[in-house]
């Protein structure tokens, strides 16, 4: 696992960034794993100004992102398509028809699961997964379990990330309850894994996650046991770390 230290968010997002764009320049027809929430909002910025410099092409890029709340139509100003649509893909040449996100409007479970690992499958899987860290270590939505999931599945949310998801709607009750997320399988599938971390918040998971038993309790420990693993955090979210 690589660990890279940056003084701040800013800088967070920068060097996040730059990994992302190497992997476009690298492999320009690469499958980007994507991610949403207010951590990868300053990498989605980069990498929107670096193409507006002529920089990067996205043109043969394929996305797929993480996971979709169950039940928000794609317009719906919380939902993880229209995150997207306003961080990113709008904003530079990626084709819309090879941008991939659960459908949250579909109500068969089994079908939107099923359908969301065909497409990871069909694509030849991720070459480069990016990943949030949620305050109870969630990744994607794999909440801590019993059991690693391993396929895309439909999570009933824990209060913890219904808490922390709030402030982006109205008031608790507009949050969904369930969503669709891309399972632990497919995201330790992905050649390559970038997780980003910021702020004190986050200090007590990163920890656990890096340091920690590897276990369901605490999804992103399994991280541990990928091969290739970049983690960009900033000194809030290394606090405790250091501390072993
Ligand atoms: C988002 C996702 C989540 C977030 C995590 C952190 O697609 O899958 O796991 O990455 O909840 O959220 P933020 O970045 O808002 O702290």
């Amino acid at each position: 696992m690589n660990l890279v230290r940056t003084k701040d968010y800013e800088a967070l997002s920068r060097r996040a960034a730059a990994m992302v764009a190497a992997q476009i320049l690298l492999k320009p027809d690469c499958v980007l794993g994507l991610a949403t929430g207010s951590s990868p909002v300053g990498l989605y910025k980069q990498l929107v100004a670096q193409y507006q410099k002529g920089e990067l092409d996205f043109s043969k890029v394929t996305s797929i992102n993480l996971d979709e709340y169950k039940g928000l139509a794609p317009d719906h100003e919380q939902s993880y398509r229209r995150f997207m649509n306003d961080n990113l893909f709008c904003h530079v040449n990626i084709d819309p028809s090879r941008t991939f996100v659960p459908d949250g409007m579909e109500t068969d479970s089994e079908k939107a699961c099923r359908d969301y690992d065909q497409r990871i499958a069909a694509e030849g899987g991720i070459d480069l997964q990016l990943l949030g860290l949620g305050n109870n270590g969630h990744i994607g939505f794999n909440e801590p379990a019993e059991a690693f999931a391993t396929g895309t599945h439909c999570v009933r949310l824990t209060q913890s990330t219904i808490d922390a998801n709030k402030r982006f709607f109205a008031s608790e009750e507009d949050v969904p309850r369930y969503a669709y997320t891309m399972g632990i399988r497919s995201i330790m599938q992905a050649r390559r894994i970038l997780l980003i971390v910021s702020g004190e918040a986050k200090a007590q998971a990163l920890r656990d996650a890096l340091f920690g038993p590897v276990t369901p309790k605490m999804p992103a420990s399994i991280l541990q046991l990928h091969a290739d693993v970049t983690v960009v955090a900033d000194e809030g979210a290394l606090k405790l770390a250091d501390k072993g």
